[in-house]
């Protein structure tokens, strides 16, 4: 046999989270808890097609006439209709905001990131730690050096916004800051309003371009409140890439529904940085997926769909809150969780309690410690917390 081409591939390629949903997969245990990937679950355990997402998809089957390409943009009615919900009513950005459909919330921050390499191939890319284990994959993808700065601290639970701050004083003009707009991944940490204050100053003064990351909106404290750093930062900085996705907050998970927007300091230049991004597109998915994003549009351009759409989504906020709440009073451990936002916390606890937790008591948390909130029933809290305090 001759030696095959794919013989250099031998280093491993692990995934945390998508190699622990597998392993929780082949977990036959009773009582096993995934409190790995990211979906958001009811009190049922499953996670549900939103009823407007079911009716737009209706009528989407009764009125398609067609699947020929929307072009790379995608649907741009989507697109439009889904600015006033990030950026306000009133944002005033008039044609300096300018935006298209992508693949995911994924695709938004690879398009971004690509848009960036076009721009300055010698950027950097700073990136608060921890943070979403595929931002680094993403940022090297695009052929861009990752530049780590402090963020959170696992085991006292605190944000450090003074050694961000420090840390972007060395960034130069023209290097990139993914930040995430609301309910972080993987630590649900808060910054507060004086904090983006603080980070959209030091990002003027040095001409860095932010990325905003916004892949929850709605979920951590409600769809304005949750938009309000990346509004922030619209008012402040002359330039800036929102990627944005609807995954999570339409619960269209599997049909890859994201956005990204370029603000320019003007039309002209927005709309350059835009062609831009749309050429990095044709590389990649060439045209993205219709069918999450033309459902959106409908529930979007139905004032009674748009309603409905916005209290499940506030019931399933609700949902979050009250099981961080119920957490948060379970164990002294978990006091923090209270106070955090969205989808996940890390928990305060090493690598081996972890592990302990997954072996001993079958509940998935993705290492070193990142917990799916919403993947526990308000009814497990209390075998968690008991889990929890054997483990440690
Ligand atoms: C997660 O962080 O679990 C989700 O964003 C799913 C993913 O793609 O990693």
């Amino acid at each position: 046999m001759t030696a095959s081409v794919f013989d250099t591939l031998d280093t491993p390629v692990p995934d945390a989270i998508l190699g622990l949903a597998a392993q929780f997969r082949a977990d036959t245990r009773p009582g096993r808890i995934d409190l790995g990937v990211g979906v958001f679950r009811d009190e049922a355990g499953r996670t549900p097609v939103m009823r407007a997402v079911k009716a737009a998809e209706a009528r989407l089957l009764e009125q398609q006439d067609s699947k020929s390409y929307l072009g790379l943009e995608g649907d741009m009615g989507f697109v439009e209709r889904m600015a006033p919900i990030v950026f306000g009513t009133a944002h005033g950005l008039g044609d300096r905001l300018q935006g298209l459909q992508t693949a995911g919330g994924t695709g938004a921050l690879r398009a971004a990131l690509d848009l960036v390499a076009r721009a300055n191939p010698k950027a950097r890319v700073w990136v608060g730690l921890p943070t979403w284990a595929n931002h680094r994959p993403l940022i090297l993808s695009a052929g861009l050096e990752v530049a780590p700065m402090p963020f959170f601290d696992q085991a006292s639970q605190t944000v450090d916004v003074g050694a961000m701050l420090e840390a972007l004083s060395a960034a130069r003009p023209g290097d990139a800051v993914i930040l995430q707009g609301c309910c972080h991944n993987p630590t649900g940490a808060v910054l507060e309003p004086a904090d983006w204050d603080a980070l959209a100053t030091i990002v003027a003064d040095r001409g860095l371009l932010p990325i905003m990351d916004l892949a929850y909106q709605g979920l951590g404290d409600g769809l304005e409140a949750d938009a309000a750093s990346t509004r922030l930062m619209a008012a402040r900085v002359p330039a800036l890439l929102i990627a944005y996705s609807c995954d999570k907050n339409f619960g269209v998970y599997r049909d890859r529904v994201g956005a990204l927007w370029v603000i320019g300091t003007n039309a002209a230049e927005a709309a350059r940085a835009r062609a831009h991004a749309l050429a990095a597109v044709r590389t990649m998915w060439s045209m993205p997926p219709d069918h999450g994003a033309a459902a959106i549009r409908l529930i979007l351009e139905d004032a009674a769909l748009t309603a409905d759409w916005r209290a499940e989504l506030d019931s399933m906020r609700s949902r979050i809150v009250e099981v961080r709440r119920a957490l948060a009073a379970a164990h002294p451990l978990l006091a923090p969780l209270g106070r955090q936002t969205g989808m996940f916390s890390l928990l305060p606890v090493d690598a081996p309690v972890v592990e302990r937790l997954k072996t001993a008591h079958a509940i998935y948390a993705v290492p070193p410690g990142r917990i799916n909130v919403a993947g526990l029933r308000v009814d497990q809290v209390e075998t968690f917390a008991q889990a929890l305090a054997r483990a440690i």
